[in-house]
């Protein structure tokens, strides 16, 4: 008796995991590159890491990432990636789809749409792509810069919360998806969702930061990377794998895992969640699998010390000047390392003037000489809401002209995090006398034309 209550009891349990269940789909993105932006890639390959523990199969992951960190000359520890201080190697069998120039907006939305043909059109190869139905739980992660209503891609094409918002439209009525979930680590991460997305097409998104503050990277000051200290992860990122990694998913909730990220970023960025609330009540089983390899289900939650509280933080859009700053703090002993990085941090902060210079000469010729710096870094993170209508063209002519302050690493996230000025003077003026102003500006800066 007691055998066969055990028989059915197994049995049920099975039918209820297994049975009429869609499929589990992720899509795991860092499209920066750069030895500073270490922590992107590093969030993003752990991600994986922890999808693969749960028993989702490669084929249902598919992983964009710019690939220059294991092997850089910079990396202490060649071939491998770190999170965190526990040394354990989240590079380690890795399978990147999309690397180098293939990590961009259009083969992002391509794959995402399970458009193969689009894919090979813009990749020349026949790639992965998320082949979801309409049974299927769809799962993306974005570690990556940001800024007021956009997140960067490397190439500068950056994606609007509006194009993104289109393409969930777009899913949504081809039926690709059941449940919808979207982590987003960048800096106005909450402006992509904010006012935009519907709350009513089982689309859930959570973010590293709220519409108008920075996210921030954490774990910057681990000895073991020497001279090369750069940070590890997003302090949102890492505490939300780690806290999935510790957790029994069959048990455990997405608001759960939420929750605790959002009390490990305290005092930092301010995360938030849009549209389908009720997906955030969902197991963590139903989107990331089951739970570690190494955890039994049902043992209840591990206790665990949130990642980054006592280490050194920096917001995302200044990562690539205080990532120098530390190392050049760590570097006294060596003369020639730290004249080298010492000539990079006058040529970083030097790109950064520049670009001020280039916003604060678009709000002069608009407001005259009365604009105050005062008024422009108040609008760094305290901008009106986006007025679409105007915000992409300015954006759009930014980029047209002044392309190198766009591309250019070492400044362009610095340069974004300051659009909120932009967003601030499409509620004062019109369109026209905005894009005059963005051509008046670049005509006169070194880092356009
Ligand atoms: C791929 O490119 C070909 C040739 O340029 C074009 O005819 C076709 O419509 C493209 N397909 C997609 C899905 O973009
Ligand atoms: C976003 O998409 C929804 C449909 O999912 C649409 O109703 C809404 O108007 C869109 N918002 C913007 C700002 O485009
Ligand atoms: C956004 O986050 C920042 C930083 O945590 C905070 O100071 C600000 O008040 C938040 N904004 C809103 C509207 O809650
Ligand atoms: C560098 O050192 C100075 C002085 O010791 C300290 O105030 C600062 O926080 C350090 N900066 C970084 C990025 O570690």
């Amino acid at each position: 008796m007691k055998g066969l209550i055990f028989f059915l009891c197994v049995g049920l349990a099975v039918s209820n995991t297994r049975g009429e269940e869609g499929k589990k789909w992720a899509l795991l993105v860092a499209s920066a590159n750069g030895w500073f932006n270490y922590g992107m890639q590093a969030d993003v390959y752990h991600a994986y890491q922890v999808f693969r523990e749960g028993g989702i199969p490669e084929e249902q992951i598919v992983v964009m990432a710019y690939d220059d960190i294991a092997q850089s000359e910079d990396n202490p520890f060649k071939g491998q990636v770190f999170q965190s201080y526990d040394l354990k190697d989240v590079y380690n069998g890795i399978k990147i789809d999309y690397r180098k120039e293939s990590v961009n907006k259009n083969t992002f939305f391509a794959v995402l749409q399970g458009d193969k043909d689009a894919v090979k059109n813009l990749t020349g190869v026949n790639g992965k792509v998320i082949d979801s139905g309409p049974g299927d739980n769809v799962f993306i992660f974005i570690s990556n810069h940001g800024m007021p209503g956009y997140v960067c891609w490397l190439d500068g094409n950056d994606m609007s919360a509006k194009e993104l918002n289109e393409t969930i439209a777009s899913l949504h009525k081809n039926r690709k998806y059941k449940n919808l979930v979207l982590y987003v680590d960048t800096c106005f991460a909450g402006s992509m969702f904010e006012n935009i997305l519907a709350d009513n097409i089982g689309v859930y998104a959570a973010t590293a930061s709220n519409a108008t503050s920075y996210a921030y990277s954490t774990d910057c000051n681990s000895l073991a990377f020497a001279d090369w200290r750069t940070c590890l992860g997003g302090l949102f990122s890492i505490n939300w794998v780690y806290e999935l990694q510790s957790d029994d998913r069959h048990a455990s909730t997405m608001d759960m895992q939420f929750q605790e990220a959002k009390i490990a970023c305290q005092g930092q960025s301010d995360p938030q969640q849009y549209g389908s609330l009720s997906i955030s009540l969902m197991r963590e089983s139903e989107f990331f699998g089951d739970s570690a390899l190494d955890r039994k289900p049902g043992r209840g939650r591990r206790s665990r010390r949130s990642i980054g509280k006592a280490s050194l933080s920096i917001p995302k859009h200044l990562l690539a000047y205080e990532t120098l700053k530390n190392q050049l703090n760590h570097t006294s002993e060596h003369f020639q390392r730290s004249q080298q990085v010492k000539a990079k941090l006058d040529w970083v902060k030097k790109l950064m003037d520049t670009s001020d210079m280039f916003i604060k000469d678009i709000h002069t010729s608009i407001h005259g000489r009365f604009a105050t710096d005062k008024r422009i870094s108040r609008a760094e993170t305290n901008f009106g809401s986006i007025k679409w209508s105007c915000y992409e063209p300015a954006v759009e002519a930014v980029r047209a002209h002044c392309p190198r302050m766009m591309r250019t690493e070492d400044v362009r996230y610095y340069a974004g995090a300051k659009f909120g000025v932009l967003v601030n003077l499409c509620n004062e003026v019109t369109t026209d006398t905005l894009l005059a102003a963005v051509k008046t500006a670049a005509r006169i800066n070194p880092l356009c034309g």
